[in-house]
């Protein structure tokens, strides 16, 4: 009945959300700050979308609590009761040069299982979700079971380039695969794992706002998703990240990277 209830209300307001941000593209009304380095942007677009949903929680659902990059949430270590994940622009870097390939992510825990997710790609047209046990889908239409057997040599991989730094057996992965691509949001190129457009996707420092909603829809269409040891992700823990379909995760965990 609750999941309902945020279901219906969180989709109103992605909508919301996401035509407030499509107007401050046309009208141009994005001003942009540099955070830890020149290259990690945030703008007031992405401080008013968290600001936006963190004040519809707050009166909607005030038991409930949000995580979520800009800090208009609470610090949160543990997954009790219902927590709110949510990235309000994953790809600032992408919205703010390219003013396309972002998107905002939202994912539901309720006592630390992922219940429902959400990523808008609002310039690309294309809506994402997933409800635990019922499917993912991508503007209503259900998206498949990733196959079995897929192989890497047949695979396109996505690996940022810090992974690559980090994880030099990368290369070999990468060399035995069809092709290399990079998108520079997180939730999109997890995206392109669950509906097959890519293989595997590995980074190697992914906040929970980058992977809460990216994580529950592509393990609904059967991908696999692990630290790049293999060993389980924590949802509250920063860390690299793994995910791929199964055949081509267990293909690429013989690297042993
Ligand atoms: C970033 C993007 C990027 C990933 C970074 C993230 P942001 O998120 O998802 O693709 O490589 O690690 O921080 O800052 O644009 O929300
Ligand atoms: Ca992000
Ligand atoms: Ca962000």
């Amino acid at each position: 009945m609750i999941l309902e209830k945020i279901d219906q209300l969180a989709r109103e307001w992605l909508e919301e959300a996401g035509n407030r941000i499509f107007m401050a593209l046309e009208q141009s009304t994005v001003e942009v700050e540099a955070k830890s380095d020149r290259n990690d942007l945030v703008t007031n677009v992405d401080k008013a979308t968290e600001q936006y949903f963190a004040e519809k929680i707050a009166t909607y659902f005030p038991d409930h609590r949000l995580l979520g990059e800009e800090g208009y949430g609470e610090e949160i270590t543990s997954l009790e009761g219902i927590v709110w994940i949510l990235d309000p622009i994953d790809g600032t870097v992408n919205f703010v040069e390219q003013k396309r390939n972002f998107a905002i992510s939202l994912g539901i825990y309720q006592e630390g299982v992922g219940e429902l997710a959400y990523i808008y790609d609002i310039v690309g047209g294309e809506f994402y979700y997933a409800k635990r046990g019922e499917g993912a889908f991508v503007n209503d239409v259900e998206i498949p079971k990733l196959a079995e057997d897929n192989k890497l040599e047949d695979s396109l991989v996505i690996i940022n380039t810090t992974a690559i730094r980090k994880f030099p057996q990368m290369l070999s992965v990468i060399q035995k695969a069809r092709g290399l691509r990079l998108y520079g949001a997180a939730t999109l190129e997890y995206m392109a794992v669950a509906t097959g457009r890519a293989d595997a996707y590995v980074s190697a420092n992914l906040a929970p706002w980058d992977i809460g909603a990216g994580k529950i829809i592509a393990e609904e269409v059967g991908a696999i998703v692990t630290r790049v040891s293999g060993s389980e992700m924590v949802i509250t823990e920063k860390g690299d990240s793994f995910v791929a379909s199964p055949s081509v995760h267990r293909e690429i965990l013989r690297f042993e990277i």
